[in-house]
């Protein structure tokens, strides 16, 4: 995949890019990552790309024809058009979640937008499809942070990147629960003990007991993800005798 972000800040992407999973992808080829200075695609010597918006109050406003530009110019380097997304990041766009990245992991191209100040000339999207993706409801200066979670969330799940992608199914949101509760050695921290079904050995029982903490863990923390239809009858049993017993208490 091949992934280009535009940016007036690439300084802030050295560091992350260079590590971890990230960089794994990177060496094995299967992610491309390559950063724009929007500043290189301005129409003057002084590389302005931001103006002061119509109508008055503060602020200023990335201007449409340097994004234009850069996109005209990133678009013709891939020829199949059709896996390509471009993604805008902004607050007011879809909310980013794990099935977006799965989607956006079998793109062969993305290229994302960092907006900054009060952001991108509205008609933008007039002239090329922007996927609008917000991370979340909240504002940030600019758009280096959600382009860094949304090519975190997206790298890992290229076919090949993780050793073990079974890892990845058994991660929040693969499916539409939270994952199990994790441990590790020792078995037992000052009178804190491991639960005794991970010691034992039986990795059906284990994996019966793992579903079975992750739907008590969504129904208390996330019910809202909980999608009851889904649920084998066995499970729906337990859930319901999870309640009960949580009413008890
Ligand atoms: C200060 S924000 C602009 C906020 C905009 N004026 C508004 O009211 O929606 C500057 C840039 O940061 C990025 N940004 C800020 N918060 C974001 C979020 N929650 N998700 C995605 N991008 C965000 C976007 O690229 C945005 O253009």
């Amino acid at each position: 995949m091949l992934i280009d972000i535009l940016t007036i800040f690439p300084a802030m992407f050295s560091g992350f890019l260079d590590e971890s999973l990230v960089q794994r992808a990177k060496e094995k080829n299967l992610a491309q990552i390559r950063i724009f200075n929007l500043r290189d695609y301005s129409g003057d010597k002084h590389k302005t790309v931001d103006d002061a918006p119509f109508g008055g109050g503060g602020g200023m406003v990335l201007m449409l024809e340097p994004l234009h530009r850069a996109l005209e110019s990133l678009a013709k380097q891939e020829e199949e058009k059709s896996s390509t997304s471009i993604i805008l990041t902004t607050p007011q766009g879809e909310r980013f979640s794990q099935k977006k990245a799965f989607e956006l992991s079998l793109k062969g191209h993305l290229i994302i937008i960092c907006g900054h100040y009060k952001g991108v000339d509205e008609r933008l999207k007039m002239l090329h499809p922007l996927e609008e993706i917000s991370i979340g409801d909240y504002v940030l200066t600019g758009g280096e942070i959600p382009s860094l979670v949304i090519i975190d969330a997206v790298v890992r799940l290229i076919p090949g990147v993780l050793g073990d992608f079974e890892s990845a199914q058994t991660d929040s949101f693969f499916e539409d629960i939270l994952g199990p509760p994790q441990y590790t050695r020792p078995a037992e921290f000052d009178g804190l003990k491991v639960p005794d079904m991970l010691l034992s050995g039986d990795h059906e029982k284990i994996k019966k007991w793992r579903r079975k903490e992750a739907l008590k863990r969504t129904l208390q923390n996330r019910p809202d993800l909980l999608n009851w239809n889904e649920l084998a009858e066995e499970e729906k049993k337990w859930m319901e005798e999870n309640e009960e017993k949580e009413k008890s208490e």
